[in-house]
């Protein structure tokens, strides 16, 4: 089947719009009709790194859709069906599925490749496969995933603000109540409030933290953040430590969340000089360059502060339980979802989004479907 798509020859590269082919799903495999594509800074950083991700590679990994065909053996959707797409998928079984920790799951081992689990694509040009980012690429009309990519959601629930649901609400929100475990009273600091910096405001809120600073260099994005639970925001972040010290009556703040886009050593330094004792540092944002990030850090605030690094992946979430959930807490009102698509764009436009995105006037850009 011949499907348009938007595919990245490699590194340096604009995205291009074009038709390519779409293999039949094979066994425990669905073919989906893409509506609303998510448009997340990991796909942007697809543009920079070298040497890790697999190209060419079809884009997105967040997004929702509408089953048009199953192979042998699915069992979890049917034709018809409404689906959110994870970008972790969930076996269920594997030792980390099995322990409450699906983010970790076996068969998400190939996630930023672009390759299925089995290293094979369903993705093809001229007979060579083309990737697809998270084992999914939403940037295309029609995708061929795994069912264990799949979350089944309720037909009347929107599909769009479904679509946010596959990266940026889970990995922020679950970043501050997941990984950082805000508890109530404490005061938070989250680095960059873009699609997911904004939800882990959101997530740190419902853990009943008293203050929450916001750290961007944009006013809109600071603006916004406000608008959504955080209690202060600044461009500054020794302006932020120096709150995060007063608020606290002590050393600084109990968690110290990090989004910003393009993670390096100084924005991670930064964030640490926000923490207190006992605090948790929590790292969301990745690189635009595969190689690692060094980053010094003073013995003291590690020792004596006992600060906790912690990495975080899809923000500790297990999708078949957390995307129910958030759909539940957006319908009782307690979770903005409609305000965090700020623009939609035809795929056509995927380039612009980009540019919107580093030019900071949108939270969320959304790929619309016909
Ligand atoms: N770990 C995970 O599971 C996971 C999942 C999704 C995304 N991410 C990563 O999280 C990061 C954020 O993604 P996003 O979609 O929200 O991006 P985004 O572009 O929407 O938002 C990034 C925000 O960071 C701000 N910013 C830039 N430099 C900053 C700095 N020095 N200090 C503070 N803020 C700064 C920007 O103004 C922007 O508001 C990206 O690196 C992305 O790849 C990680
Ligand atoms: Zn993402
Ligand atoms: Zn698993």
């Amino acid at each position: 089947m011949k499907i348009k798509a938007a595919v990245l020859e490699g590194p340096g590269h604009e995205w291009a719009v074009e038709e390519i082919d779409l293999l039949e799903p094979g066994p425990g495999e669905v073919r989906v009709a893409n509506k609303f594509a998510g448009m997340c800074h990991s796909d942007a950083h697809l543009k920079h790194m070298g040497g890790m991700g697999t190209y060419p590679i079809v884009g997105g990994h967040e997004g929702s859709g509408i089953v048009e065909a199953v192979g042998d053996g699915v069992d979890r959707v049917q034709v018809g069906d409404h689906v959110v797409y994870s970008f972790i998928p969930s076996c269920g079984t594997c030792r980390y599925c099995a322990t409450g920790r699906s983010y970790l799951c076996d068969w998400g081992a190939n996630a930023g490749t672009g390759l299925m689990a089995d290293g094979t694509y369903r993705f093809e040009r001229n007979g060579e496969g083309v990737g697809g980012f998270c084992a999914l690429g939403t940037f295309s009309e029609r995708m061929v995933v795994s069912q264990r990519s799949l979350v089944k959601i309720d037909t009347s629930i929107p599909l769009d603000v479904a679509a946010l649901l596959s990266c940026g609400v889970p990995t922020g929100w679950g970043a501050a109540v997941n990984a950082a475990e805000v508890a109530p009273g404490d005061v938070v600091v989250v680095f960059g409030a873009g699609g997911i910096g904004v939800n882990a405001v959101q997530g740190a809120a419902h853990a009943g933290a008293s203050h929450i600073i916001v750290v961007d260099p944009v006013p809109f994005k600071r603006e916004f953040a406000l608008s959504v639970g955080a209690t202060r925001a600044t461009d500054d972040a020794t302006q932020a430590a120096r709150w995060a010290q007063e608020l606290s009556a002590g050393t600084g703040a109990d968690s110290v969340i990090v989004c910003s886009g393009v993670m390096d050593a100084a924005t991670v330094g930064r964030a640490a000089g926000c923490a207190g004792k006992g605090a948790t540092l929590a790292v969301v944002g990745l690189s635009d360059v595969p190689t690692d990030i060094a980053v010094a850090l003073p013995v003291g605030l590690l020792a004596y502060n006992v600060l906790r690094i912690q990495g975080v992946l899809f923000g500790q979430c297990n999708p078949q339980s957390d995307i129910p959930l958030f759909l539940r807490l957006w319908a009782e009102g307690r979770l903005e979802l409609d305000r965090l698509i700020s623009h939609r764009y035809t795929l056509d436009q995927v380039n612009q989004g980009y540019v919107d995105q580093e030019a900071g006037t949108i939270i969320r850009g959304l790929i619309e479907f016909p």
